[in-house]
């Protein structure tokens, strides 16, 4: 089994140091195997503010993956918005901007779709690179990994906002991860907290692939949520597969148990289950 902490939109410079702490001393007792930050890891994409979330990663106890968010490029500089958005955060952050991790079990694949050229430069997109590289990186796996891609921006949109907007090139990027048999997608950037089918909003897919959104894990920009993020264990390729999603929620003190969700895999749908036990030990933490 592999548990994922997938945490997003840090903000710092706008972040709550007690929250901080927390989600920190959260992590620290669940261990995961990986954790995966899904983008807008500064506030205004200042130097500080690149510094703070350095800091804030260098103390995580397990190994990451990042990607950038639309709040990760300078907004007011614009030479440097232009020809180098991403200078500060190759040189704080991650040397890349896609990433990827592959072991036996799980092949993760960060996208960045924060674009500086864009009109409105809040919302983002998939390029054609990014679509072979998603064919690159998932094609030829033995059978069994399980298969992430993980950007800022989102592919399916909150059940009671169906109009929001998504990810550029939506449908484009959706079938090259079907065809690559990516079975999870995780994303922030709306900073609310939701699961569930992406073909349920995207009828064209001829099989299921689940989402999880985050919230803002840890700065003050809340959108009727409080703090979160989602640990989700996977379990290894024993027939069915099943899947756990536990929200991590910030009750003013500490990380506590908010809402889970499991599912189970049968052919090409995933299926949510309700009467199933814990996948995980995390599952009956309080
Ligand atoms: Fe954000
Ligand atoms: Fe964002």
């Amino acid at each position: 089994m592999r548990t994922l902490a997938h945490i997003s939109d840090l903000h710092f410079g706008r972040v709550d140091p007690a929250v901080v702490e927390g989600l920190l001393a959260d992590l620290e007792e669940v261990r995961p195997s990986l954790v995966v930050i899904s983008g807008d890891l500064t506030q205004r994409a200042r130097k500080h503010q690149f510094m703070a979330a350095r800091d804030f990663l260098a103390r995580l106890p397990a190994p990451y993956l990042v990607v950038p968010g639309n709040h990760d490029i300078p907004v007011y500089n614009l030479l440097t918005r232009f020809t180098d958005p991403f200078a500060n955060y190759r040189r704080f952050i991650s040397r890349e901007l896609d990433a990827v991790h592959q072991d036996e079990e799980i092949a993760v694949l960060g996208l960045n779709t924060a674009r500086s050229f864009i009109l409105d430069f809040a919302e983002g997109r998939v390029n054609r690179t990014q679509m072979r590289r998603i064919r690159s990186v998932f094609t030829d796996l033995p059978s069994g990994v399980f298969k992430v891609v993980f950007t800022h921006h989102p592919f399916l949109p909150p059940p009671d906002a169906p109009d929001t907007r998504l990810v550029g090139r939506v449908r484009h990027a959706l079938a090259a991860l079907e065809e690559a048999g990516v079975e999870l997608l995780l994303a922030g950037h709306l900073h609310r907290a939701y699961n569930g089918d992406v073909s349920s909003h995207h009828p064209q897919l001829a099989r299921s692939i689940l989402v999880a959104q985050a919230s803002t894990a840890t700065s003050t920009r809340l959108r009727s949520e409080p703090n979160a993020y989602n640990l989700i264990s996977i379990s290894r390729d024993d027939a069915p597969r099943r899947l756990e999603f536990l929200v991590r929620v910030w009750d003013g003190a500490r990380f506590c148990a908010g809402l889970h969700s499991r599912y189970v895999k049968e052919g090409v749908r995933w299926h949510p289950v309700w009467d199933d036990p814990p996948l995980s030990a995390h599952a009956a933490r309080a």
